[in-house]
């Protein structure tokens, strides 16, 4: 009888070892190696997609490919994928658990109605996905659905359906029958993803995965797939909040940081086409400890509410907190305060949080951040009509960031009238061409005596 051989490999980033180690040396991770019997493994999967013969090729005789990219009827999808799908890419949509992935699948699935498409779920029955297109309520005649999730199998079903567009849910569902390790694992998520992708080049059939990750990115695979495939869409929100973030964190065919938000209804997931107003609280009267942000993600402007609150620590150590802002950076800018501009922060509890749930990467906020936090602190309120983009540095300076035409723009279109923005960022800024007055600082003490003189005094 053949001896079986196994390896242990880490659930978390796919590293493999002869023996069990207790911290993973490629990752980090605690605890993450398994057992995996690779005995049946074969080196070539067996499978018959047949490669392209392909040669080495002087890069002037390539034929370049037309733009021939599929639109997914989606506004906010195409956009976050560069501009629509790119036949014969590998798209992952990852998210945990219950956040909306296989709705965004589907609506995808059945919105693609000028062409095939094929849906697998191993996760729910046939019935289970009628019912749920049924809420969504989109008719589509070229929409299949099969519930299996032996790829083996699909493949098989692949080659007679012929689908434009395949849908996997989830690739932790999916195994191949030649691993012996169950489904879910790192090496079947590796094996079944490099198939499908193979499958995806030589079909020139886009393929999307749905991957569960959960918040701390724990379950198996997610890191593994990454590599894999050509673009990365992270589904993200709190399930006690309508709004749903797509991210773009990879993709070969577009920028990363693009940004798309949906809403989870009744009937499935809408596209909020103007987030900037439904990030903004529509209050009568201005509060102090808010202010508003002109941010960009990837190529679209955003205006987001920035809120602090600033009170006397309850308990010796004063408690610093954010959400959808980075804590660090937080501590950061309060020092800055402290110390360059002699505001006395460091008894005070700081909390910061961005309306809506939504993190954002953009150090434009760094302003927005600081003005909210003085606002807070003296308890007087920053005008409704303001909005601030700046970063801001370690010794106080008020600096340029990119793109700052396209935030004044954003700003000037959703009504604001007062702008701050970085003494150093007016080169080559033409401000004829805009009504909304331009107030330009370059300390943090300046920004405070605009902001707050008159008041003070
Ligand atoms: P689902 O797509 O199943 O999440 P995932 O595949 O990421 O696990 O969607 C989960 C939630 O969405 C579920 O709690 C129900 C809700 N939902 C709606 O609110 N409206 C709808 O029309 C649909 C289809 C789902
Ligand atoms: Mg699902």
């Amino acid at each position: 009888m053949a001896k079986t051989k196994s390896v242990f490999v880490c659930q978390n980033c796919g590293a493999e070892s002869a023996k069990w180690i207790g911290k993973c040396y490629s990752c980090g991770e605690w605890n993450s190696y398994v057992e995996q019997v690779i005995g049946k493994e074969s080196k070539s999967s067996g499978l018959s997609i047949e490669y392209e013969k392909q040669f080495p090729q002087k890069i002037t005789e390539i034929t370049s490919q037309k733009d021939s990219r599929i639109s997914t009827n989606i506004n906010e999808l195409d956009r976050i994928l560069g501009g629509g799908i790119v036949p014969g890419s590998m798209i992952l949509i990852g998210g945990e658990p219950g956040i909306g992935k296989s709705t965004l699948a589907l609506q995808v699935a059945l919105k693609l109605n000028h062409i095939k498409t094929l849906y697998i779920s191993g996760e729910e029955s046939p019935q289970q996905i009628k019912m749920r297109a049924e809420r969504i309520k989109i008719k589509n005649e070229n929409c299949f659905i099969l519930g299996e999730t032996l790829l083996e199998n699909i493949l098989v079903h692949t080659q007679n359906v012929k689908p434009d567009i395949l849908i996997i849910d989830s690739i932790q569902t999916l195994y191949s029958d030649k691993l012996e390790s169950s489904a879910g694992t790192v090496s079947q998520i590796r094996e079944t993803a490099a198939i499908l992708l193979k499958f995806a080049k030589t079909t020139h059939t886009p393929v999307f995965l749905i991957g569960h990750i959960t918040k701390e990115g724990t379950l198996a695979g997610p890191k593994v797939l990454e590599h894999i495939v050509d673009t990365v869409l992270q589904f993200e929100g709190d399930h006690n909040n309508m709004y749903r973030i797509l991210r773009t964190t990879k993709n070969r065919f577009g920028s990363t940081d693009e940004l798309g938000i949906f809403e989870m209804n009744n009937e499935g997931l809408r596209e909020v086409t103007n987030p900037s107003e439904i990030l903004i609280t529509q209050t009568e009267e201005s509060l102090s400890g808010t202010s508003i942000a002109s941010t960009i993600n990837g190529v679209r402007p955003l205006l987001i509410e920035i809120q602090a609150l600033v009170s006397s620590a309850a308990y010796g150590t004063p408690q610093r907190s954010s959400t959808g802002f980075d804590n660090r950076r937080l501590g950061m800018l309060l020092a800055v305060l402290e110390k360059r501009a002699g505001f006395r922060l460091s008894q005070k509890d700081v909390f910061i949080n961005v309306a809506g749930g939504i993190k954002v990467d953009d150090p434009a906020i760094d302003l927005a951040v600081i003005a909210s936090v003085l606002s807070s602190n003296l308890d007087i309120s920053i005008g409704k009509n303001m909005c601030f983009a700046a970063e801001v540095g370690l010794t106080g300076e008020i600096r340029p960031v990119n793109r700052i035409e396209q935030r004044i723009s954003e700003a000037e279109k959703l009504g604001f009238t007062k702008m701050f923005i970085s003494r150093y960022n007016s080169k080559g800024l033409d401000l004829g061409k805009f009504k909304i007055e331009i107030i330009k600082v370059g300390k943090v003490d300046e920004l405070f005596r605009a902001l707050f003189k008159k008041s003070a005094e």
